[in-house]
């Protein structure tokens, strides 16, 4: 086959190299617009785990590649006057300039033919070639001309950041954070080589646009770039120069495209996807599509090879790019975090992606994990005035959390979820068992479904409501299980479901699918259907409705007190009524409860000021909210950071940061841990108590999740109605005791076991 690789970088030489070595019959061609030894930036980074994916595709150049790797396992964060240093983590670097050598060089012995300085502009000059590579990197021309067919979306982060060198070494990977009076500067520095006795790090500087400009840096040459931050970093560099090499103030663009290849055509590495440089894993990236485009090619057609080579890659690199979001996310609102212990600030940062998690750390580096550990037991403690043990300390799940006086025994929250078979909002023995069997499986606070506060509130006819005096003995019973046979709280998530109401169960027609017969009549905002062609119409409320449903609130209010509720949260979220208010999708009204935000949360805020005012003071209360609407025009993720300021400053305890629902043709984008980036946020800025949900599944992730602060309580839906023992497993798989009921305690002398294979040795 004739091969024309466009763009010598990593990715399409480690292609040649193996395409060549795969059958030495191939005519390759690797046209690179650059001279051989011209390269910008430093270092590049491999982690110990990602090198060995690509040892086997060709043992000569992983030889080659490691032998000049500078190791490290640790890594140091220099923040708020501390130095906390974490180990295990395993990583190596490389100069830049140095693997490109040793690929160049093992092309070229392999007889793949190297063409320098050369530039492509035109595809029509590779009209030779059965297959044309576009491995020219981040702005590649290759892309360019094709793109009706590839379609790239480029997202342009919004911070600043160069890339430098130094000859300061860094035995361990270093982050600094340093804040002067233009703003705060991130520094993540790390050591790549060590030639004639002397180290050679990568230092790359990031920080925000404002800080950027206040700083004068936008009319900066590079050496006035560099000579500033000398001077800002000039206690860090303890006088070690920084080197430019084209270190020009860049913005991160995470690059996207619909498809890779077209034709005979196809993307490898940045050309087809970026991931931010704080994941440290664009290089080997395009390696390892390089190892899966031989893979696919091999005695397939083309057209084939190549939709399989996209096939095999794009959900890894789609998973690579979402972590790859989370953590540039986090160096963008570093700013937030300042406030937070260094601690804290570390474990924070360590866990950014989301792909290490609490558990990962404590493999890693079991002394710094039990510091933490013990950190946030020691908060706890202090924050619900319980004795919590300190030595050894509990999982930070299994950590109590105080709520005006509501204790909670940890940090598990079953989540709201109806349940659709309550009879004219009368709940049954169906929710005795249901709430009770979750509330002895071991979550601190369960929380019973949407609650609807009228008849016309309920989404089908199957809600529960506390709406008539009938439904409170019914709840009473519930509450009364939950408190008699179990140390768990219990609350109440009062509803109105607006224009989503009236409508058959979910497994009886999809979702929101009109009742055919016996609907009542719809209220709303705005007179907008759910669904267009298929949603009955809600009339647009009048203030008498509006009155009308604060005074059904309120009198729900009092029903849940005197069924014995610990605490109540109020439903502003998923579309139903007053989330139709907040967000301005649904709602157009030009009354003074429509408009900007304030005017669209006055009359949600009317409802809370009057729910708390009917509820206990020493109970708490809480509001379940949509943080993004997933719709251009809709609720954003700053807007809900607004809404929830508001609502701490009408005395809420804590927001259930949820998102979307609120129009039916939403975009979401939906993966582990979705949600809780909005908690995080919300958390930090506003400095109100959040809860995080959605797709929380495994207590890995509920500790890392509340050790680093992005949430103070963790909600789990579905893993709930997988496993009403939910919290009970994951304190058993902890090695963490948690006692059982009286009825339960044979269990202690029972070994759970799922699967059995008969070895000889049982006893
Ligand atoms: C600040 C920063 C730090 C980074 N740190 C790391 C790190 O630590 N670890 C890591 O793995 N990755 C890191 N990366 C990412 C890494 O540099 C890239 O992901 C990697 O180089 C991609 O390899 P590639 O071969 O796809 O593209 P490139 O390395 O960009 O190579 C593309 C090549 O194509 C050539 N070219 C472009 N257009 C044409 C044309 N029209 N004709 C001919 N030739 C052309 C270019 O000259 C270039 O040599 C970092 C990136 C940045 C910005
Ligand atoms: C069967 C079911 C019923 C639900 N009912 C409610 C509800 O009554 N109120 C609510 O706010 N969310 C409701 N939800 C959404 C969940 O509370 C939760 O936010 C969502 O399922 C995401 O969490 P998960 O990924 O842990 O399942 C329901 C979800 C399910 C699966």
């Amino acid at each position: 086959m004739d091969i024309a690789v466009v763009g010598g970088g990593p990715a399409g030489l480690y292609f040649a190299i193996l395409m060549k070595k795969a059958d030495p019959s191939h005519r390759i061609r690797v046209l690179e617009r650059n001279k051989a030894d011209d390269t910008f930036g430093f270092g590049v980074v491999f982690s110990d785990a990602t090198i060995a994916e690509v040892e086997g595709a060709d043992e000569e150049t992983f030889r080659e590649i490691t032998r000049h790797f500078v190791h490290w396992d640790d890594i140091e964060v220099h923040y708020g006057g501390e130095v906390l240093r974490s180990t295990g983590h395993g990583f190596a670097g490389m100069s830049r300039h140095t693997l490109l050598r040793v690929l160049q060089e093992r092309a070229a012995a392999l007889g793949v033919e190297l063409c320098f300085e050369h530039e492509v502009t035109d595809l029509s000059e590779l009209a030779w070639a059965d297959l044309v590579v576009g491995a020219d990197g981040v702005n590649s021309t290759v892309r360019a001309l094709l793109d009706e067919r590839f379609m790239t979306g480029i997202d342009w982060r919004p911070n600043r950041f160069v890339w430098l060198g130094t000859g300061k070494p860094f035995p361990p990977f270093t982050f600094y954070f340093r804040r002067d009076e233009h703003g705060l500067w991130r520094v993540h520095a790390y050591q790549y080589e060590e030639r004639d006795g002397e180290a050679r790090s990568t230092f790359i500087v990031e920080c925000r646009e404002e800080t950027w400009r206040r700083a004068g840096l936008e009319d900066a040459t590079e050496e006035e770039s560099a000579a500033f931050l000398e001077r800002l970093f000039a206690d860090e560099l303890a006088g070690h120069r920084l080197v430019t090499n084209r270190s020009i103030w860049r913005q991160f663009p995470t690059v996207r495209t619909a498809a890779w290849s077209h034709a005979n055509v196809v993307l490898l590495g940045d050309a087809a996807h970026t991931a931010h440089f704080s994941v440290g894993s664009g290089t080997r990236m395009g390696m390892l599509d390089a190892i899966a485009l031989r893979d696919a090619l091999a005695g397939r057609p083309l057209p084939e090879a190549l939709a399989g080579y996209e096939a095999e890659r794009r959900p890894k690199v789609e998973s690579l790019q979402r972590a790859a979001q989370a953590s540039l996310q986090w160096f963008e609102d570093t700013e937030l975090y300042m406030e937070i212990e260094p601690l804290q600030f570390t474990f924070s940062l360590l866990t950014r992606s989301l792909r290490i998690t609490h558990d990962d750390l404590r493999a890693r580096d079991p002394a710094f994990l039990e510091r933490v550990d013990r950190w946030f037991a020691a908060k706890a403690a202090e924050q619900s005035g319980r004795d919590v043990a300190l030595r050894p300390p509990p999982p930070p799940m299994f950590t109590p959390f105080k709520l005006r006086d509501m204790t909670l025994e940890n940090r598990v929250v079953v989540s709201p979820m109806c349940q659709y078979c309550a009879r004219d909002g009368t709940v049954d023995d169906w929710h005795v068992v249901h709430l009770g069997s979750r509330a002895i499986g071991g979550a601190g606070l369960v929380m019973a479904e949407m609650t609807d506060v009228s008849p016309e509130a309920r989404i089908s006819v199957g809600c529960a409501g506390l709406y008539k005096d009938e439904h409170v003995p019914a709840w009473k019973r519930v509450v009364d299980f939950v408190h008699g046979r179990s140390p768990a709280k219990i609350g109440v998530q009062l509803g109105h479901a607006g224009r989503k109401g009236a409508t058959k169960f979910l497994w009886e027609g999809g979702e929101s699918e009109p009742l055919p017969e016996g609907a009542w009549e719809l209220v709303a905002p705005s007179p907008i259907p759910y669904v267009p062609a298929r949603s009955q119409t809600p009339r647009e409320m009048t203030r008498a409705d509006m009155d009308e449903v604060i005074g059904d609130y309120v009198r729900a209010t009092h029903y849940a007190l005197e069924a014995g509720f610990d605490f109540l949260e109020v439903h502003m979220a998923h579309g139903y009524l007053l989330a139709t208010f907040i967000s301005p999708l649904t709602n157009e009204r030009t009354d003074g409860y429509g408009g900007a935000l304030e005017g669209r949360m006055r009359f949600p805020l009317e409802v809370f000021d009057a729910c708390r005012r009917a509820w206990p003071d020493e109970r708490p209360m809480g509001v379940r909210i949509s943080a993004t609407d997933w719709m251009p025009g809709g609720i954003e993720a700053e807007d809900s950071v607004e809404v929830a300021r508001l609502l701490k400053a009408h005395g809420c305890d804590v927001v259930d940061v949820s998102a979307g629902q609120t129009v039916h043709d939403q975009k979401p984008r939906y993966g582990r841990l979705f949600q809780t980036p909005f908690s995080d946020r919300i958390r930090h800025d506003v400095g109100i108590h959040t809860m995080a949900v959605g797709n929380i599944s495994s207590w890995m992730d509920v500790n890392t999740i509340l050790a680093a602060g992005r949430a103070d309580l963790c909600v789990l839906a579905r893993a709930h109605l997988f496993d009403p023992y939910w919290t009970r497993h994951a304190a058993w798989q902890q090695g963490w005791e948690m006692a059982w009921p009286d009825p339960y305690r044979s269990v202690a002398r029972y070994t759970p076991r799922f699967e059995f294979r008969f070895t000889g040795e049982e006893r």
